[in-house]
């Protein structure tokens, strides 16, 4: 048995409790019933979309974009998912739950964008396509790697999907992206707590996985056409940026909930790694803060 399988078996017990707490905070929901069917029409074989179909900021459809595209993808990272836990007990029950989950989201995310023509249907199938075709889906050297890993990501796109919410006037979008963004919050939670978890059989290890983690932490969609453009653009309208990345994610849950300052018997190399892990952080958070002041003097200048 390879240490890594020895640390599935034993927090095999966690994790059938998280998706037993999964299950029971989980209310079924339809993608059908959220999506505006009355404002949709037929669309003619010779049409031809324009930003005029509705008005929203370059922006926020750059958000819709991205996050439609990054759920789409996610279903396929359940073949990673698979070879890291295995197919059996809580573990197998878990990733076929969360891909059935996740491929709710890109129905009714895209369900909406169709009916409503927020964005150009012809570019989100073309770089559906390019996305899926080119496979990229992350790799986590270990187990401990992939619940760091995802407890960060899944946060990161709840934040993402409820702020491009927030910025929709319409309210069946904002219902759409909430809802979406829930189940998001789930998903951290059974990740997050996962890594505490796992803090406790395994400090050293789990706390070198997390510092390497946060070290690449990339968002799901970095394999979508133009991704660095969009990236961009969502910063900019204030969707996801590396001050909220600091602010609501790295300091509420590496350091607040995990606690990685204040564990005790960590190896040298696990201790150096904390060090590395909380430098870190502090300079993410002063480079959100530069980048945002940035950004509010270019706005300020544009303005004049
Ligand atoms: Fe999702
Ligand atoms: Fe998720």
């Amino acid at each position: 048995m390879t240490s890594a399988d020895a640390l599935l078996a034993e927090l095999e017990p966690t994790a059938a409790q998280l998706l037993e707490r999964h299950l029971s905070s989980t209310k079924e929901w339809f993608p059908h019933e959220l999506v505006p069917w009355s404002q949709g029409r037929d669309f003619e074989p010779d049409y031809e979309w324009s930003a005029d179909e509705v008005e929203l900021s370059d922006e926020v459809r750059s958000a819709l974009f991205v996050n439609l595209l990054t759920e789409d993808n996610l279903p396929y990272y359940f073949r990673t998912i698979e070879r890291m836990f295995g197919t059996d007990s809580a573990w197998g029950a878990w990733a076929r739950r969360w891909t059935a989950e996740e491929g709710r989201h890109s129905i009714v995310i895209r369900d909406y964008l169709t009916v409503t023509r927020a964005v150009d249907p012809v570019q989100l199938e073309r770089a559906r396509m390019a996305q899926v075709e080119c496979g990229e889906v992350p790799e986590p050297e270990t187990p401990l790697d992939g619940f760091a890993y995802v407890a960060l990501q899944e946060l990161a796109t709840r934040i993402s999907h409820h702020n491009t919410g927030k910025l929709l006037e319409d309210k069946a979008g904002y219902e759409v992206m909430k809802k979406v963004a829930s189940d998001e919050n789930r998903h951290h939670l059974f990740y997050r707590d996962l890594v505490t978890a796992a803090l406790e059989v395994d400090p050293s290890g789990a706390v070198i996985a997390i510092e390497r983690q946060v070290r690449t932490f990339e968002m799901p969609g970095t394999g979508i056409l133009e991704f660095e453009a969009h990236a961009k653009a969502i910063a900019k309208a204030g969707i996801y940026d590396f001050a909220l990345h600091h602010d609501q994610i790295l300091v509420p849950v590496v350091l607040r909930h995990w606690g990685v300052e204040s564990l005790d018997g960590l190896t040298s190399e696990a201790e150096q790694a904390r060090d590395a892990l909380v430098k870190r952080i502090g300079r993410i958070g002063k480079a959100g803060r530069r980048f945002a002041a940035r950004r509010d003097e270019a706005e300020a200048l544009a303005a004049v």
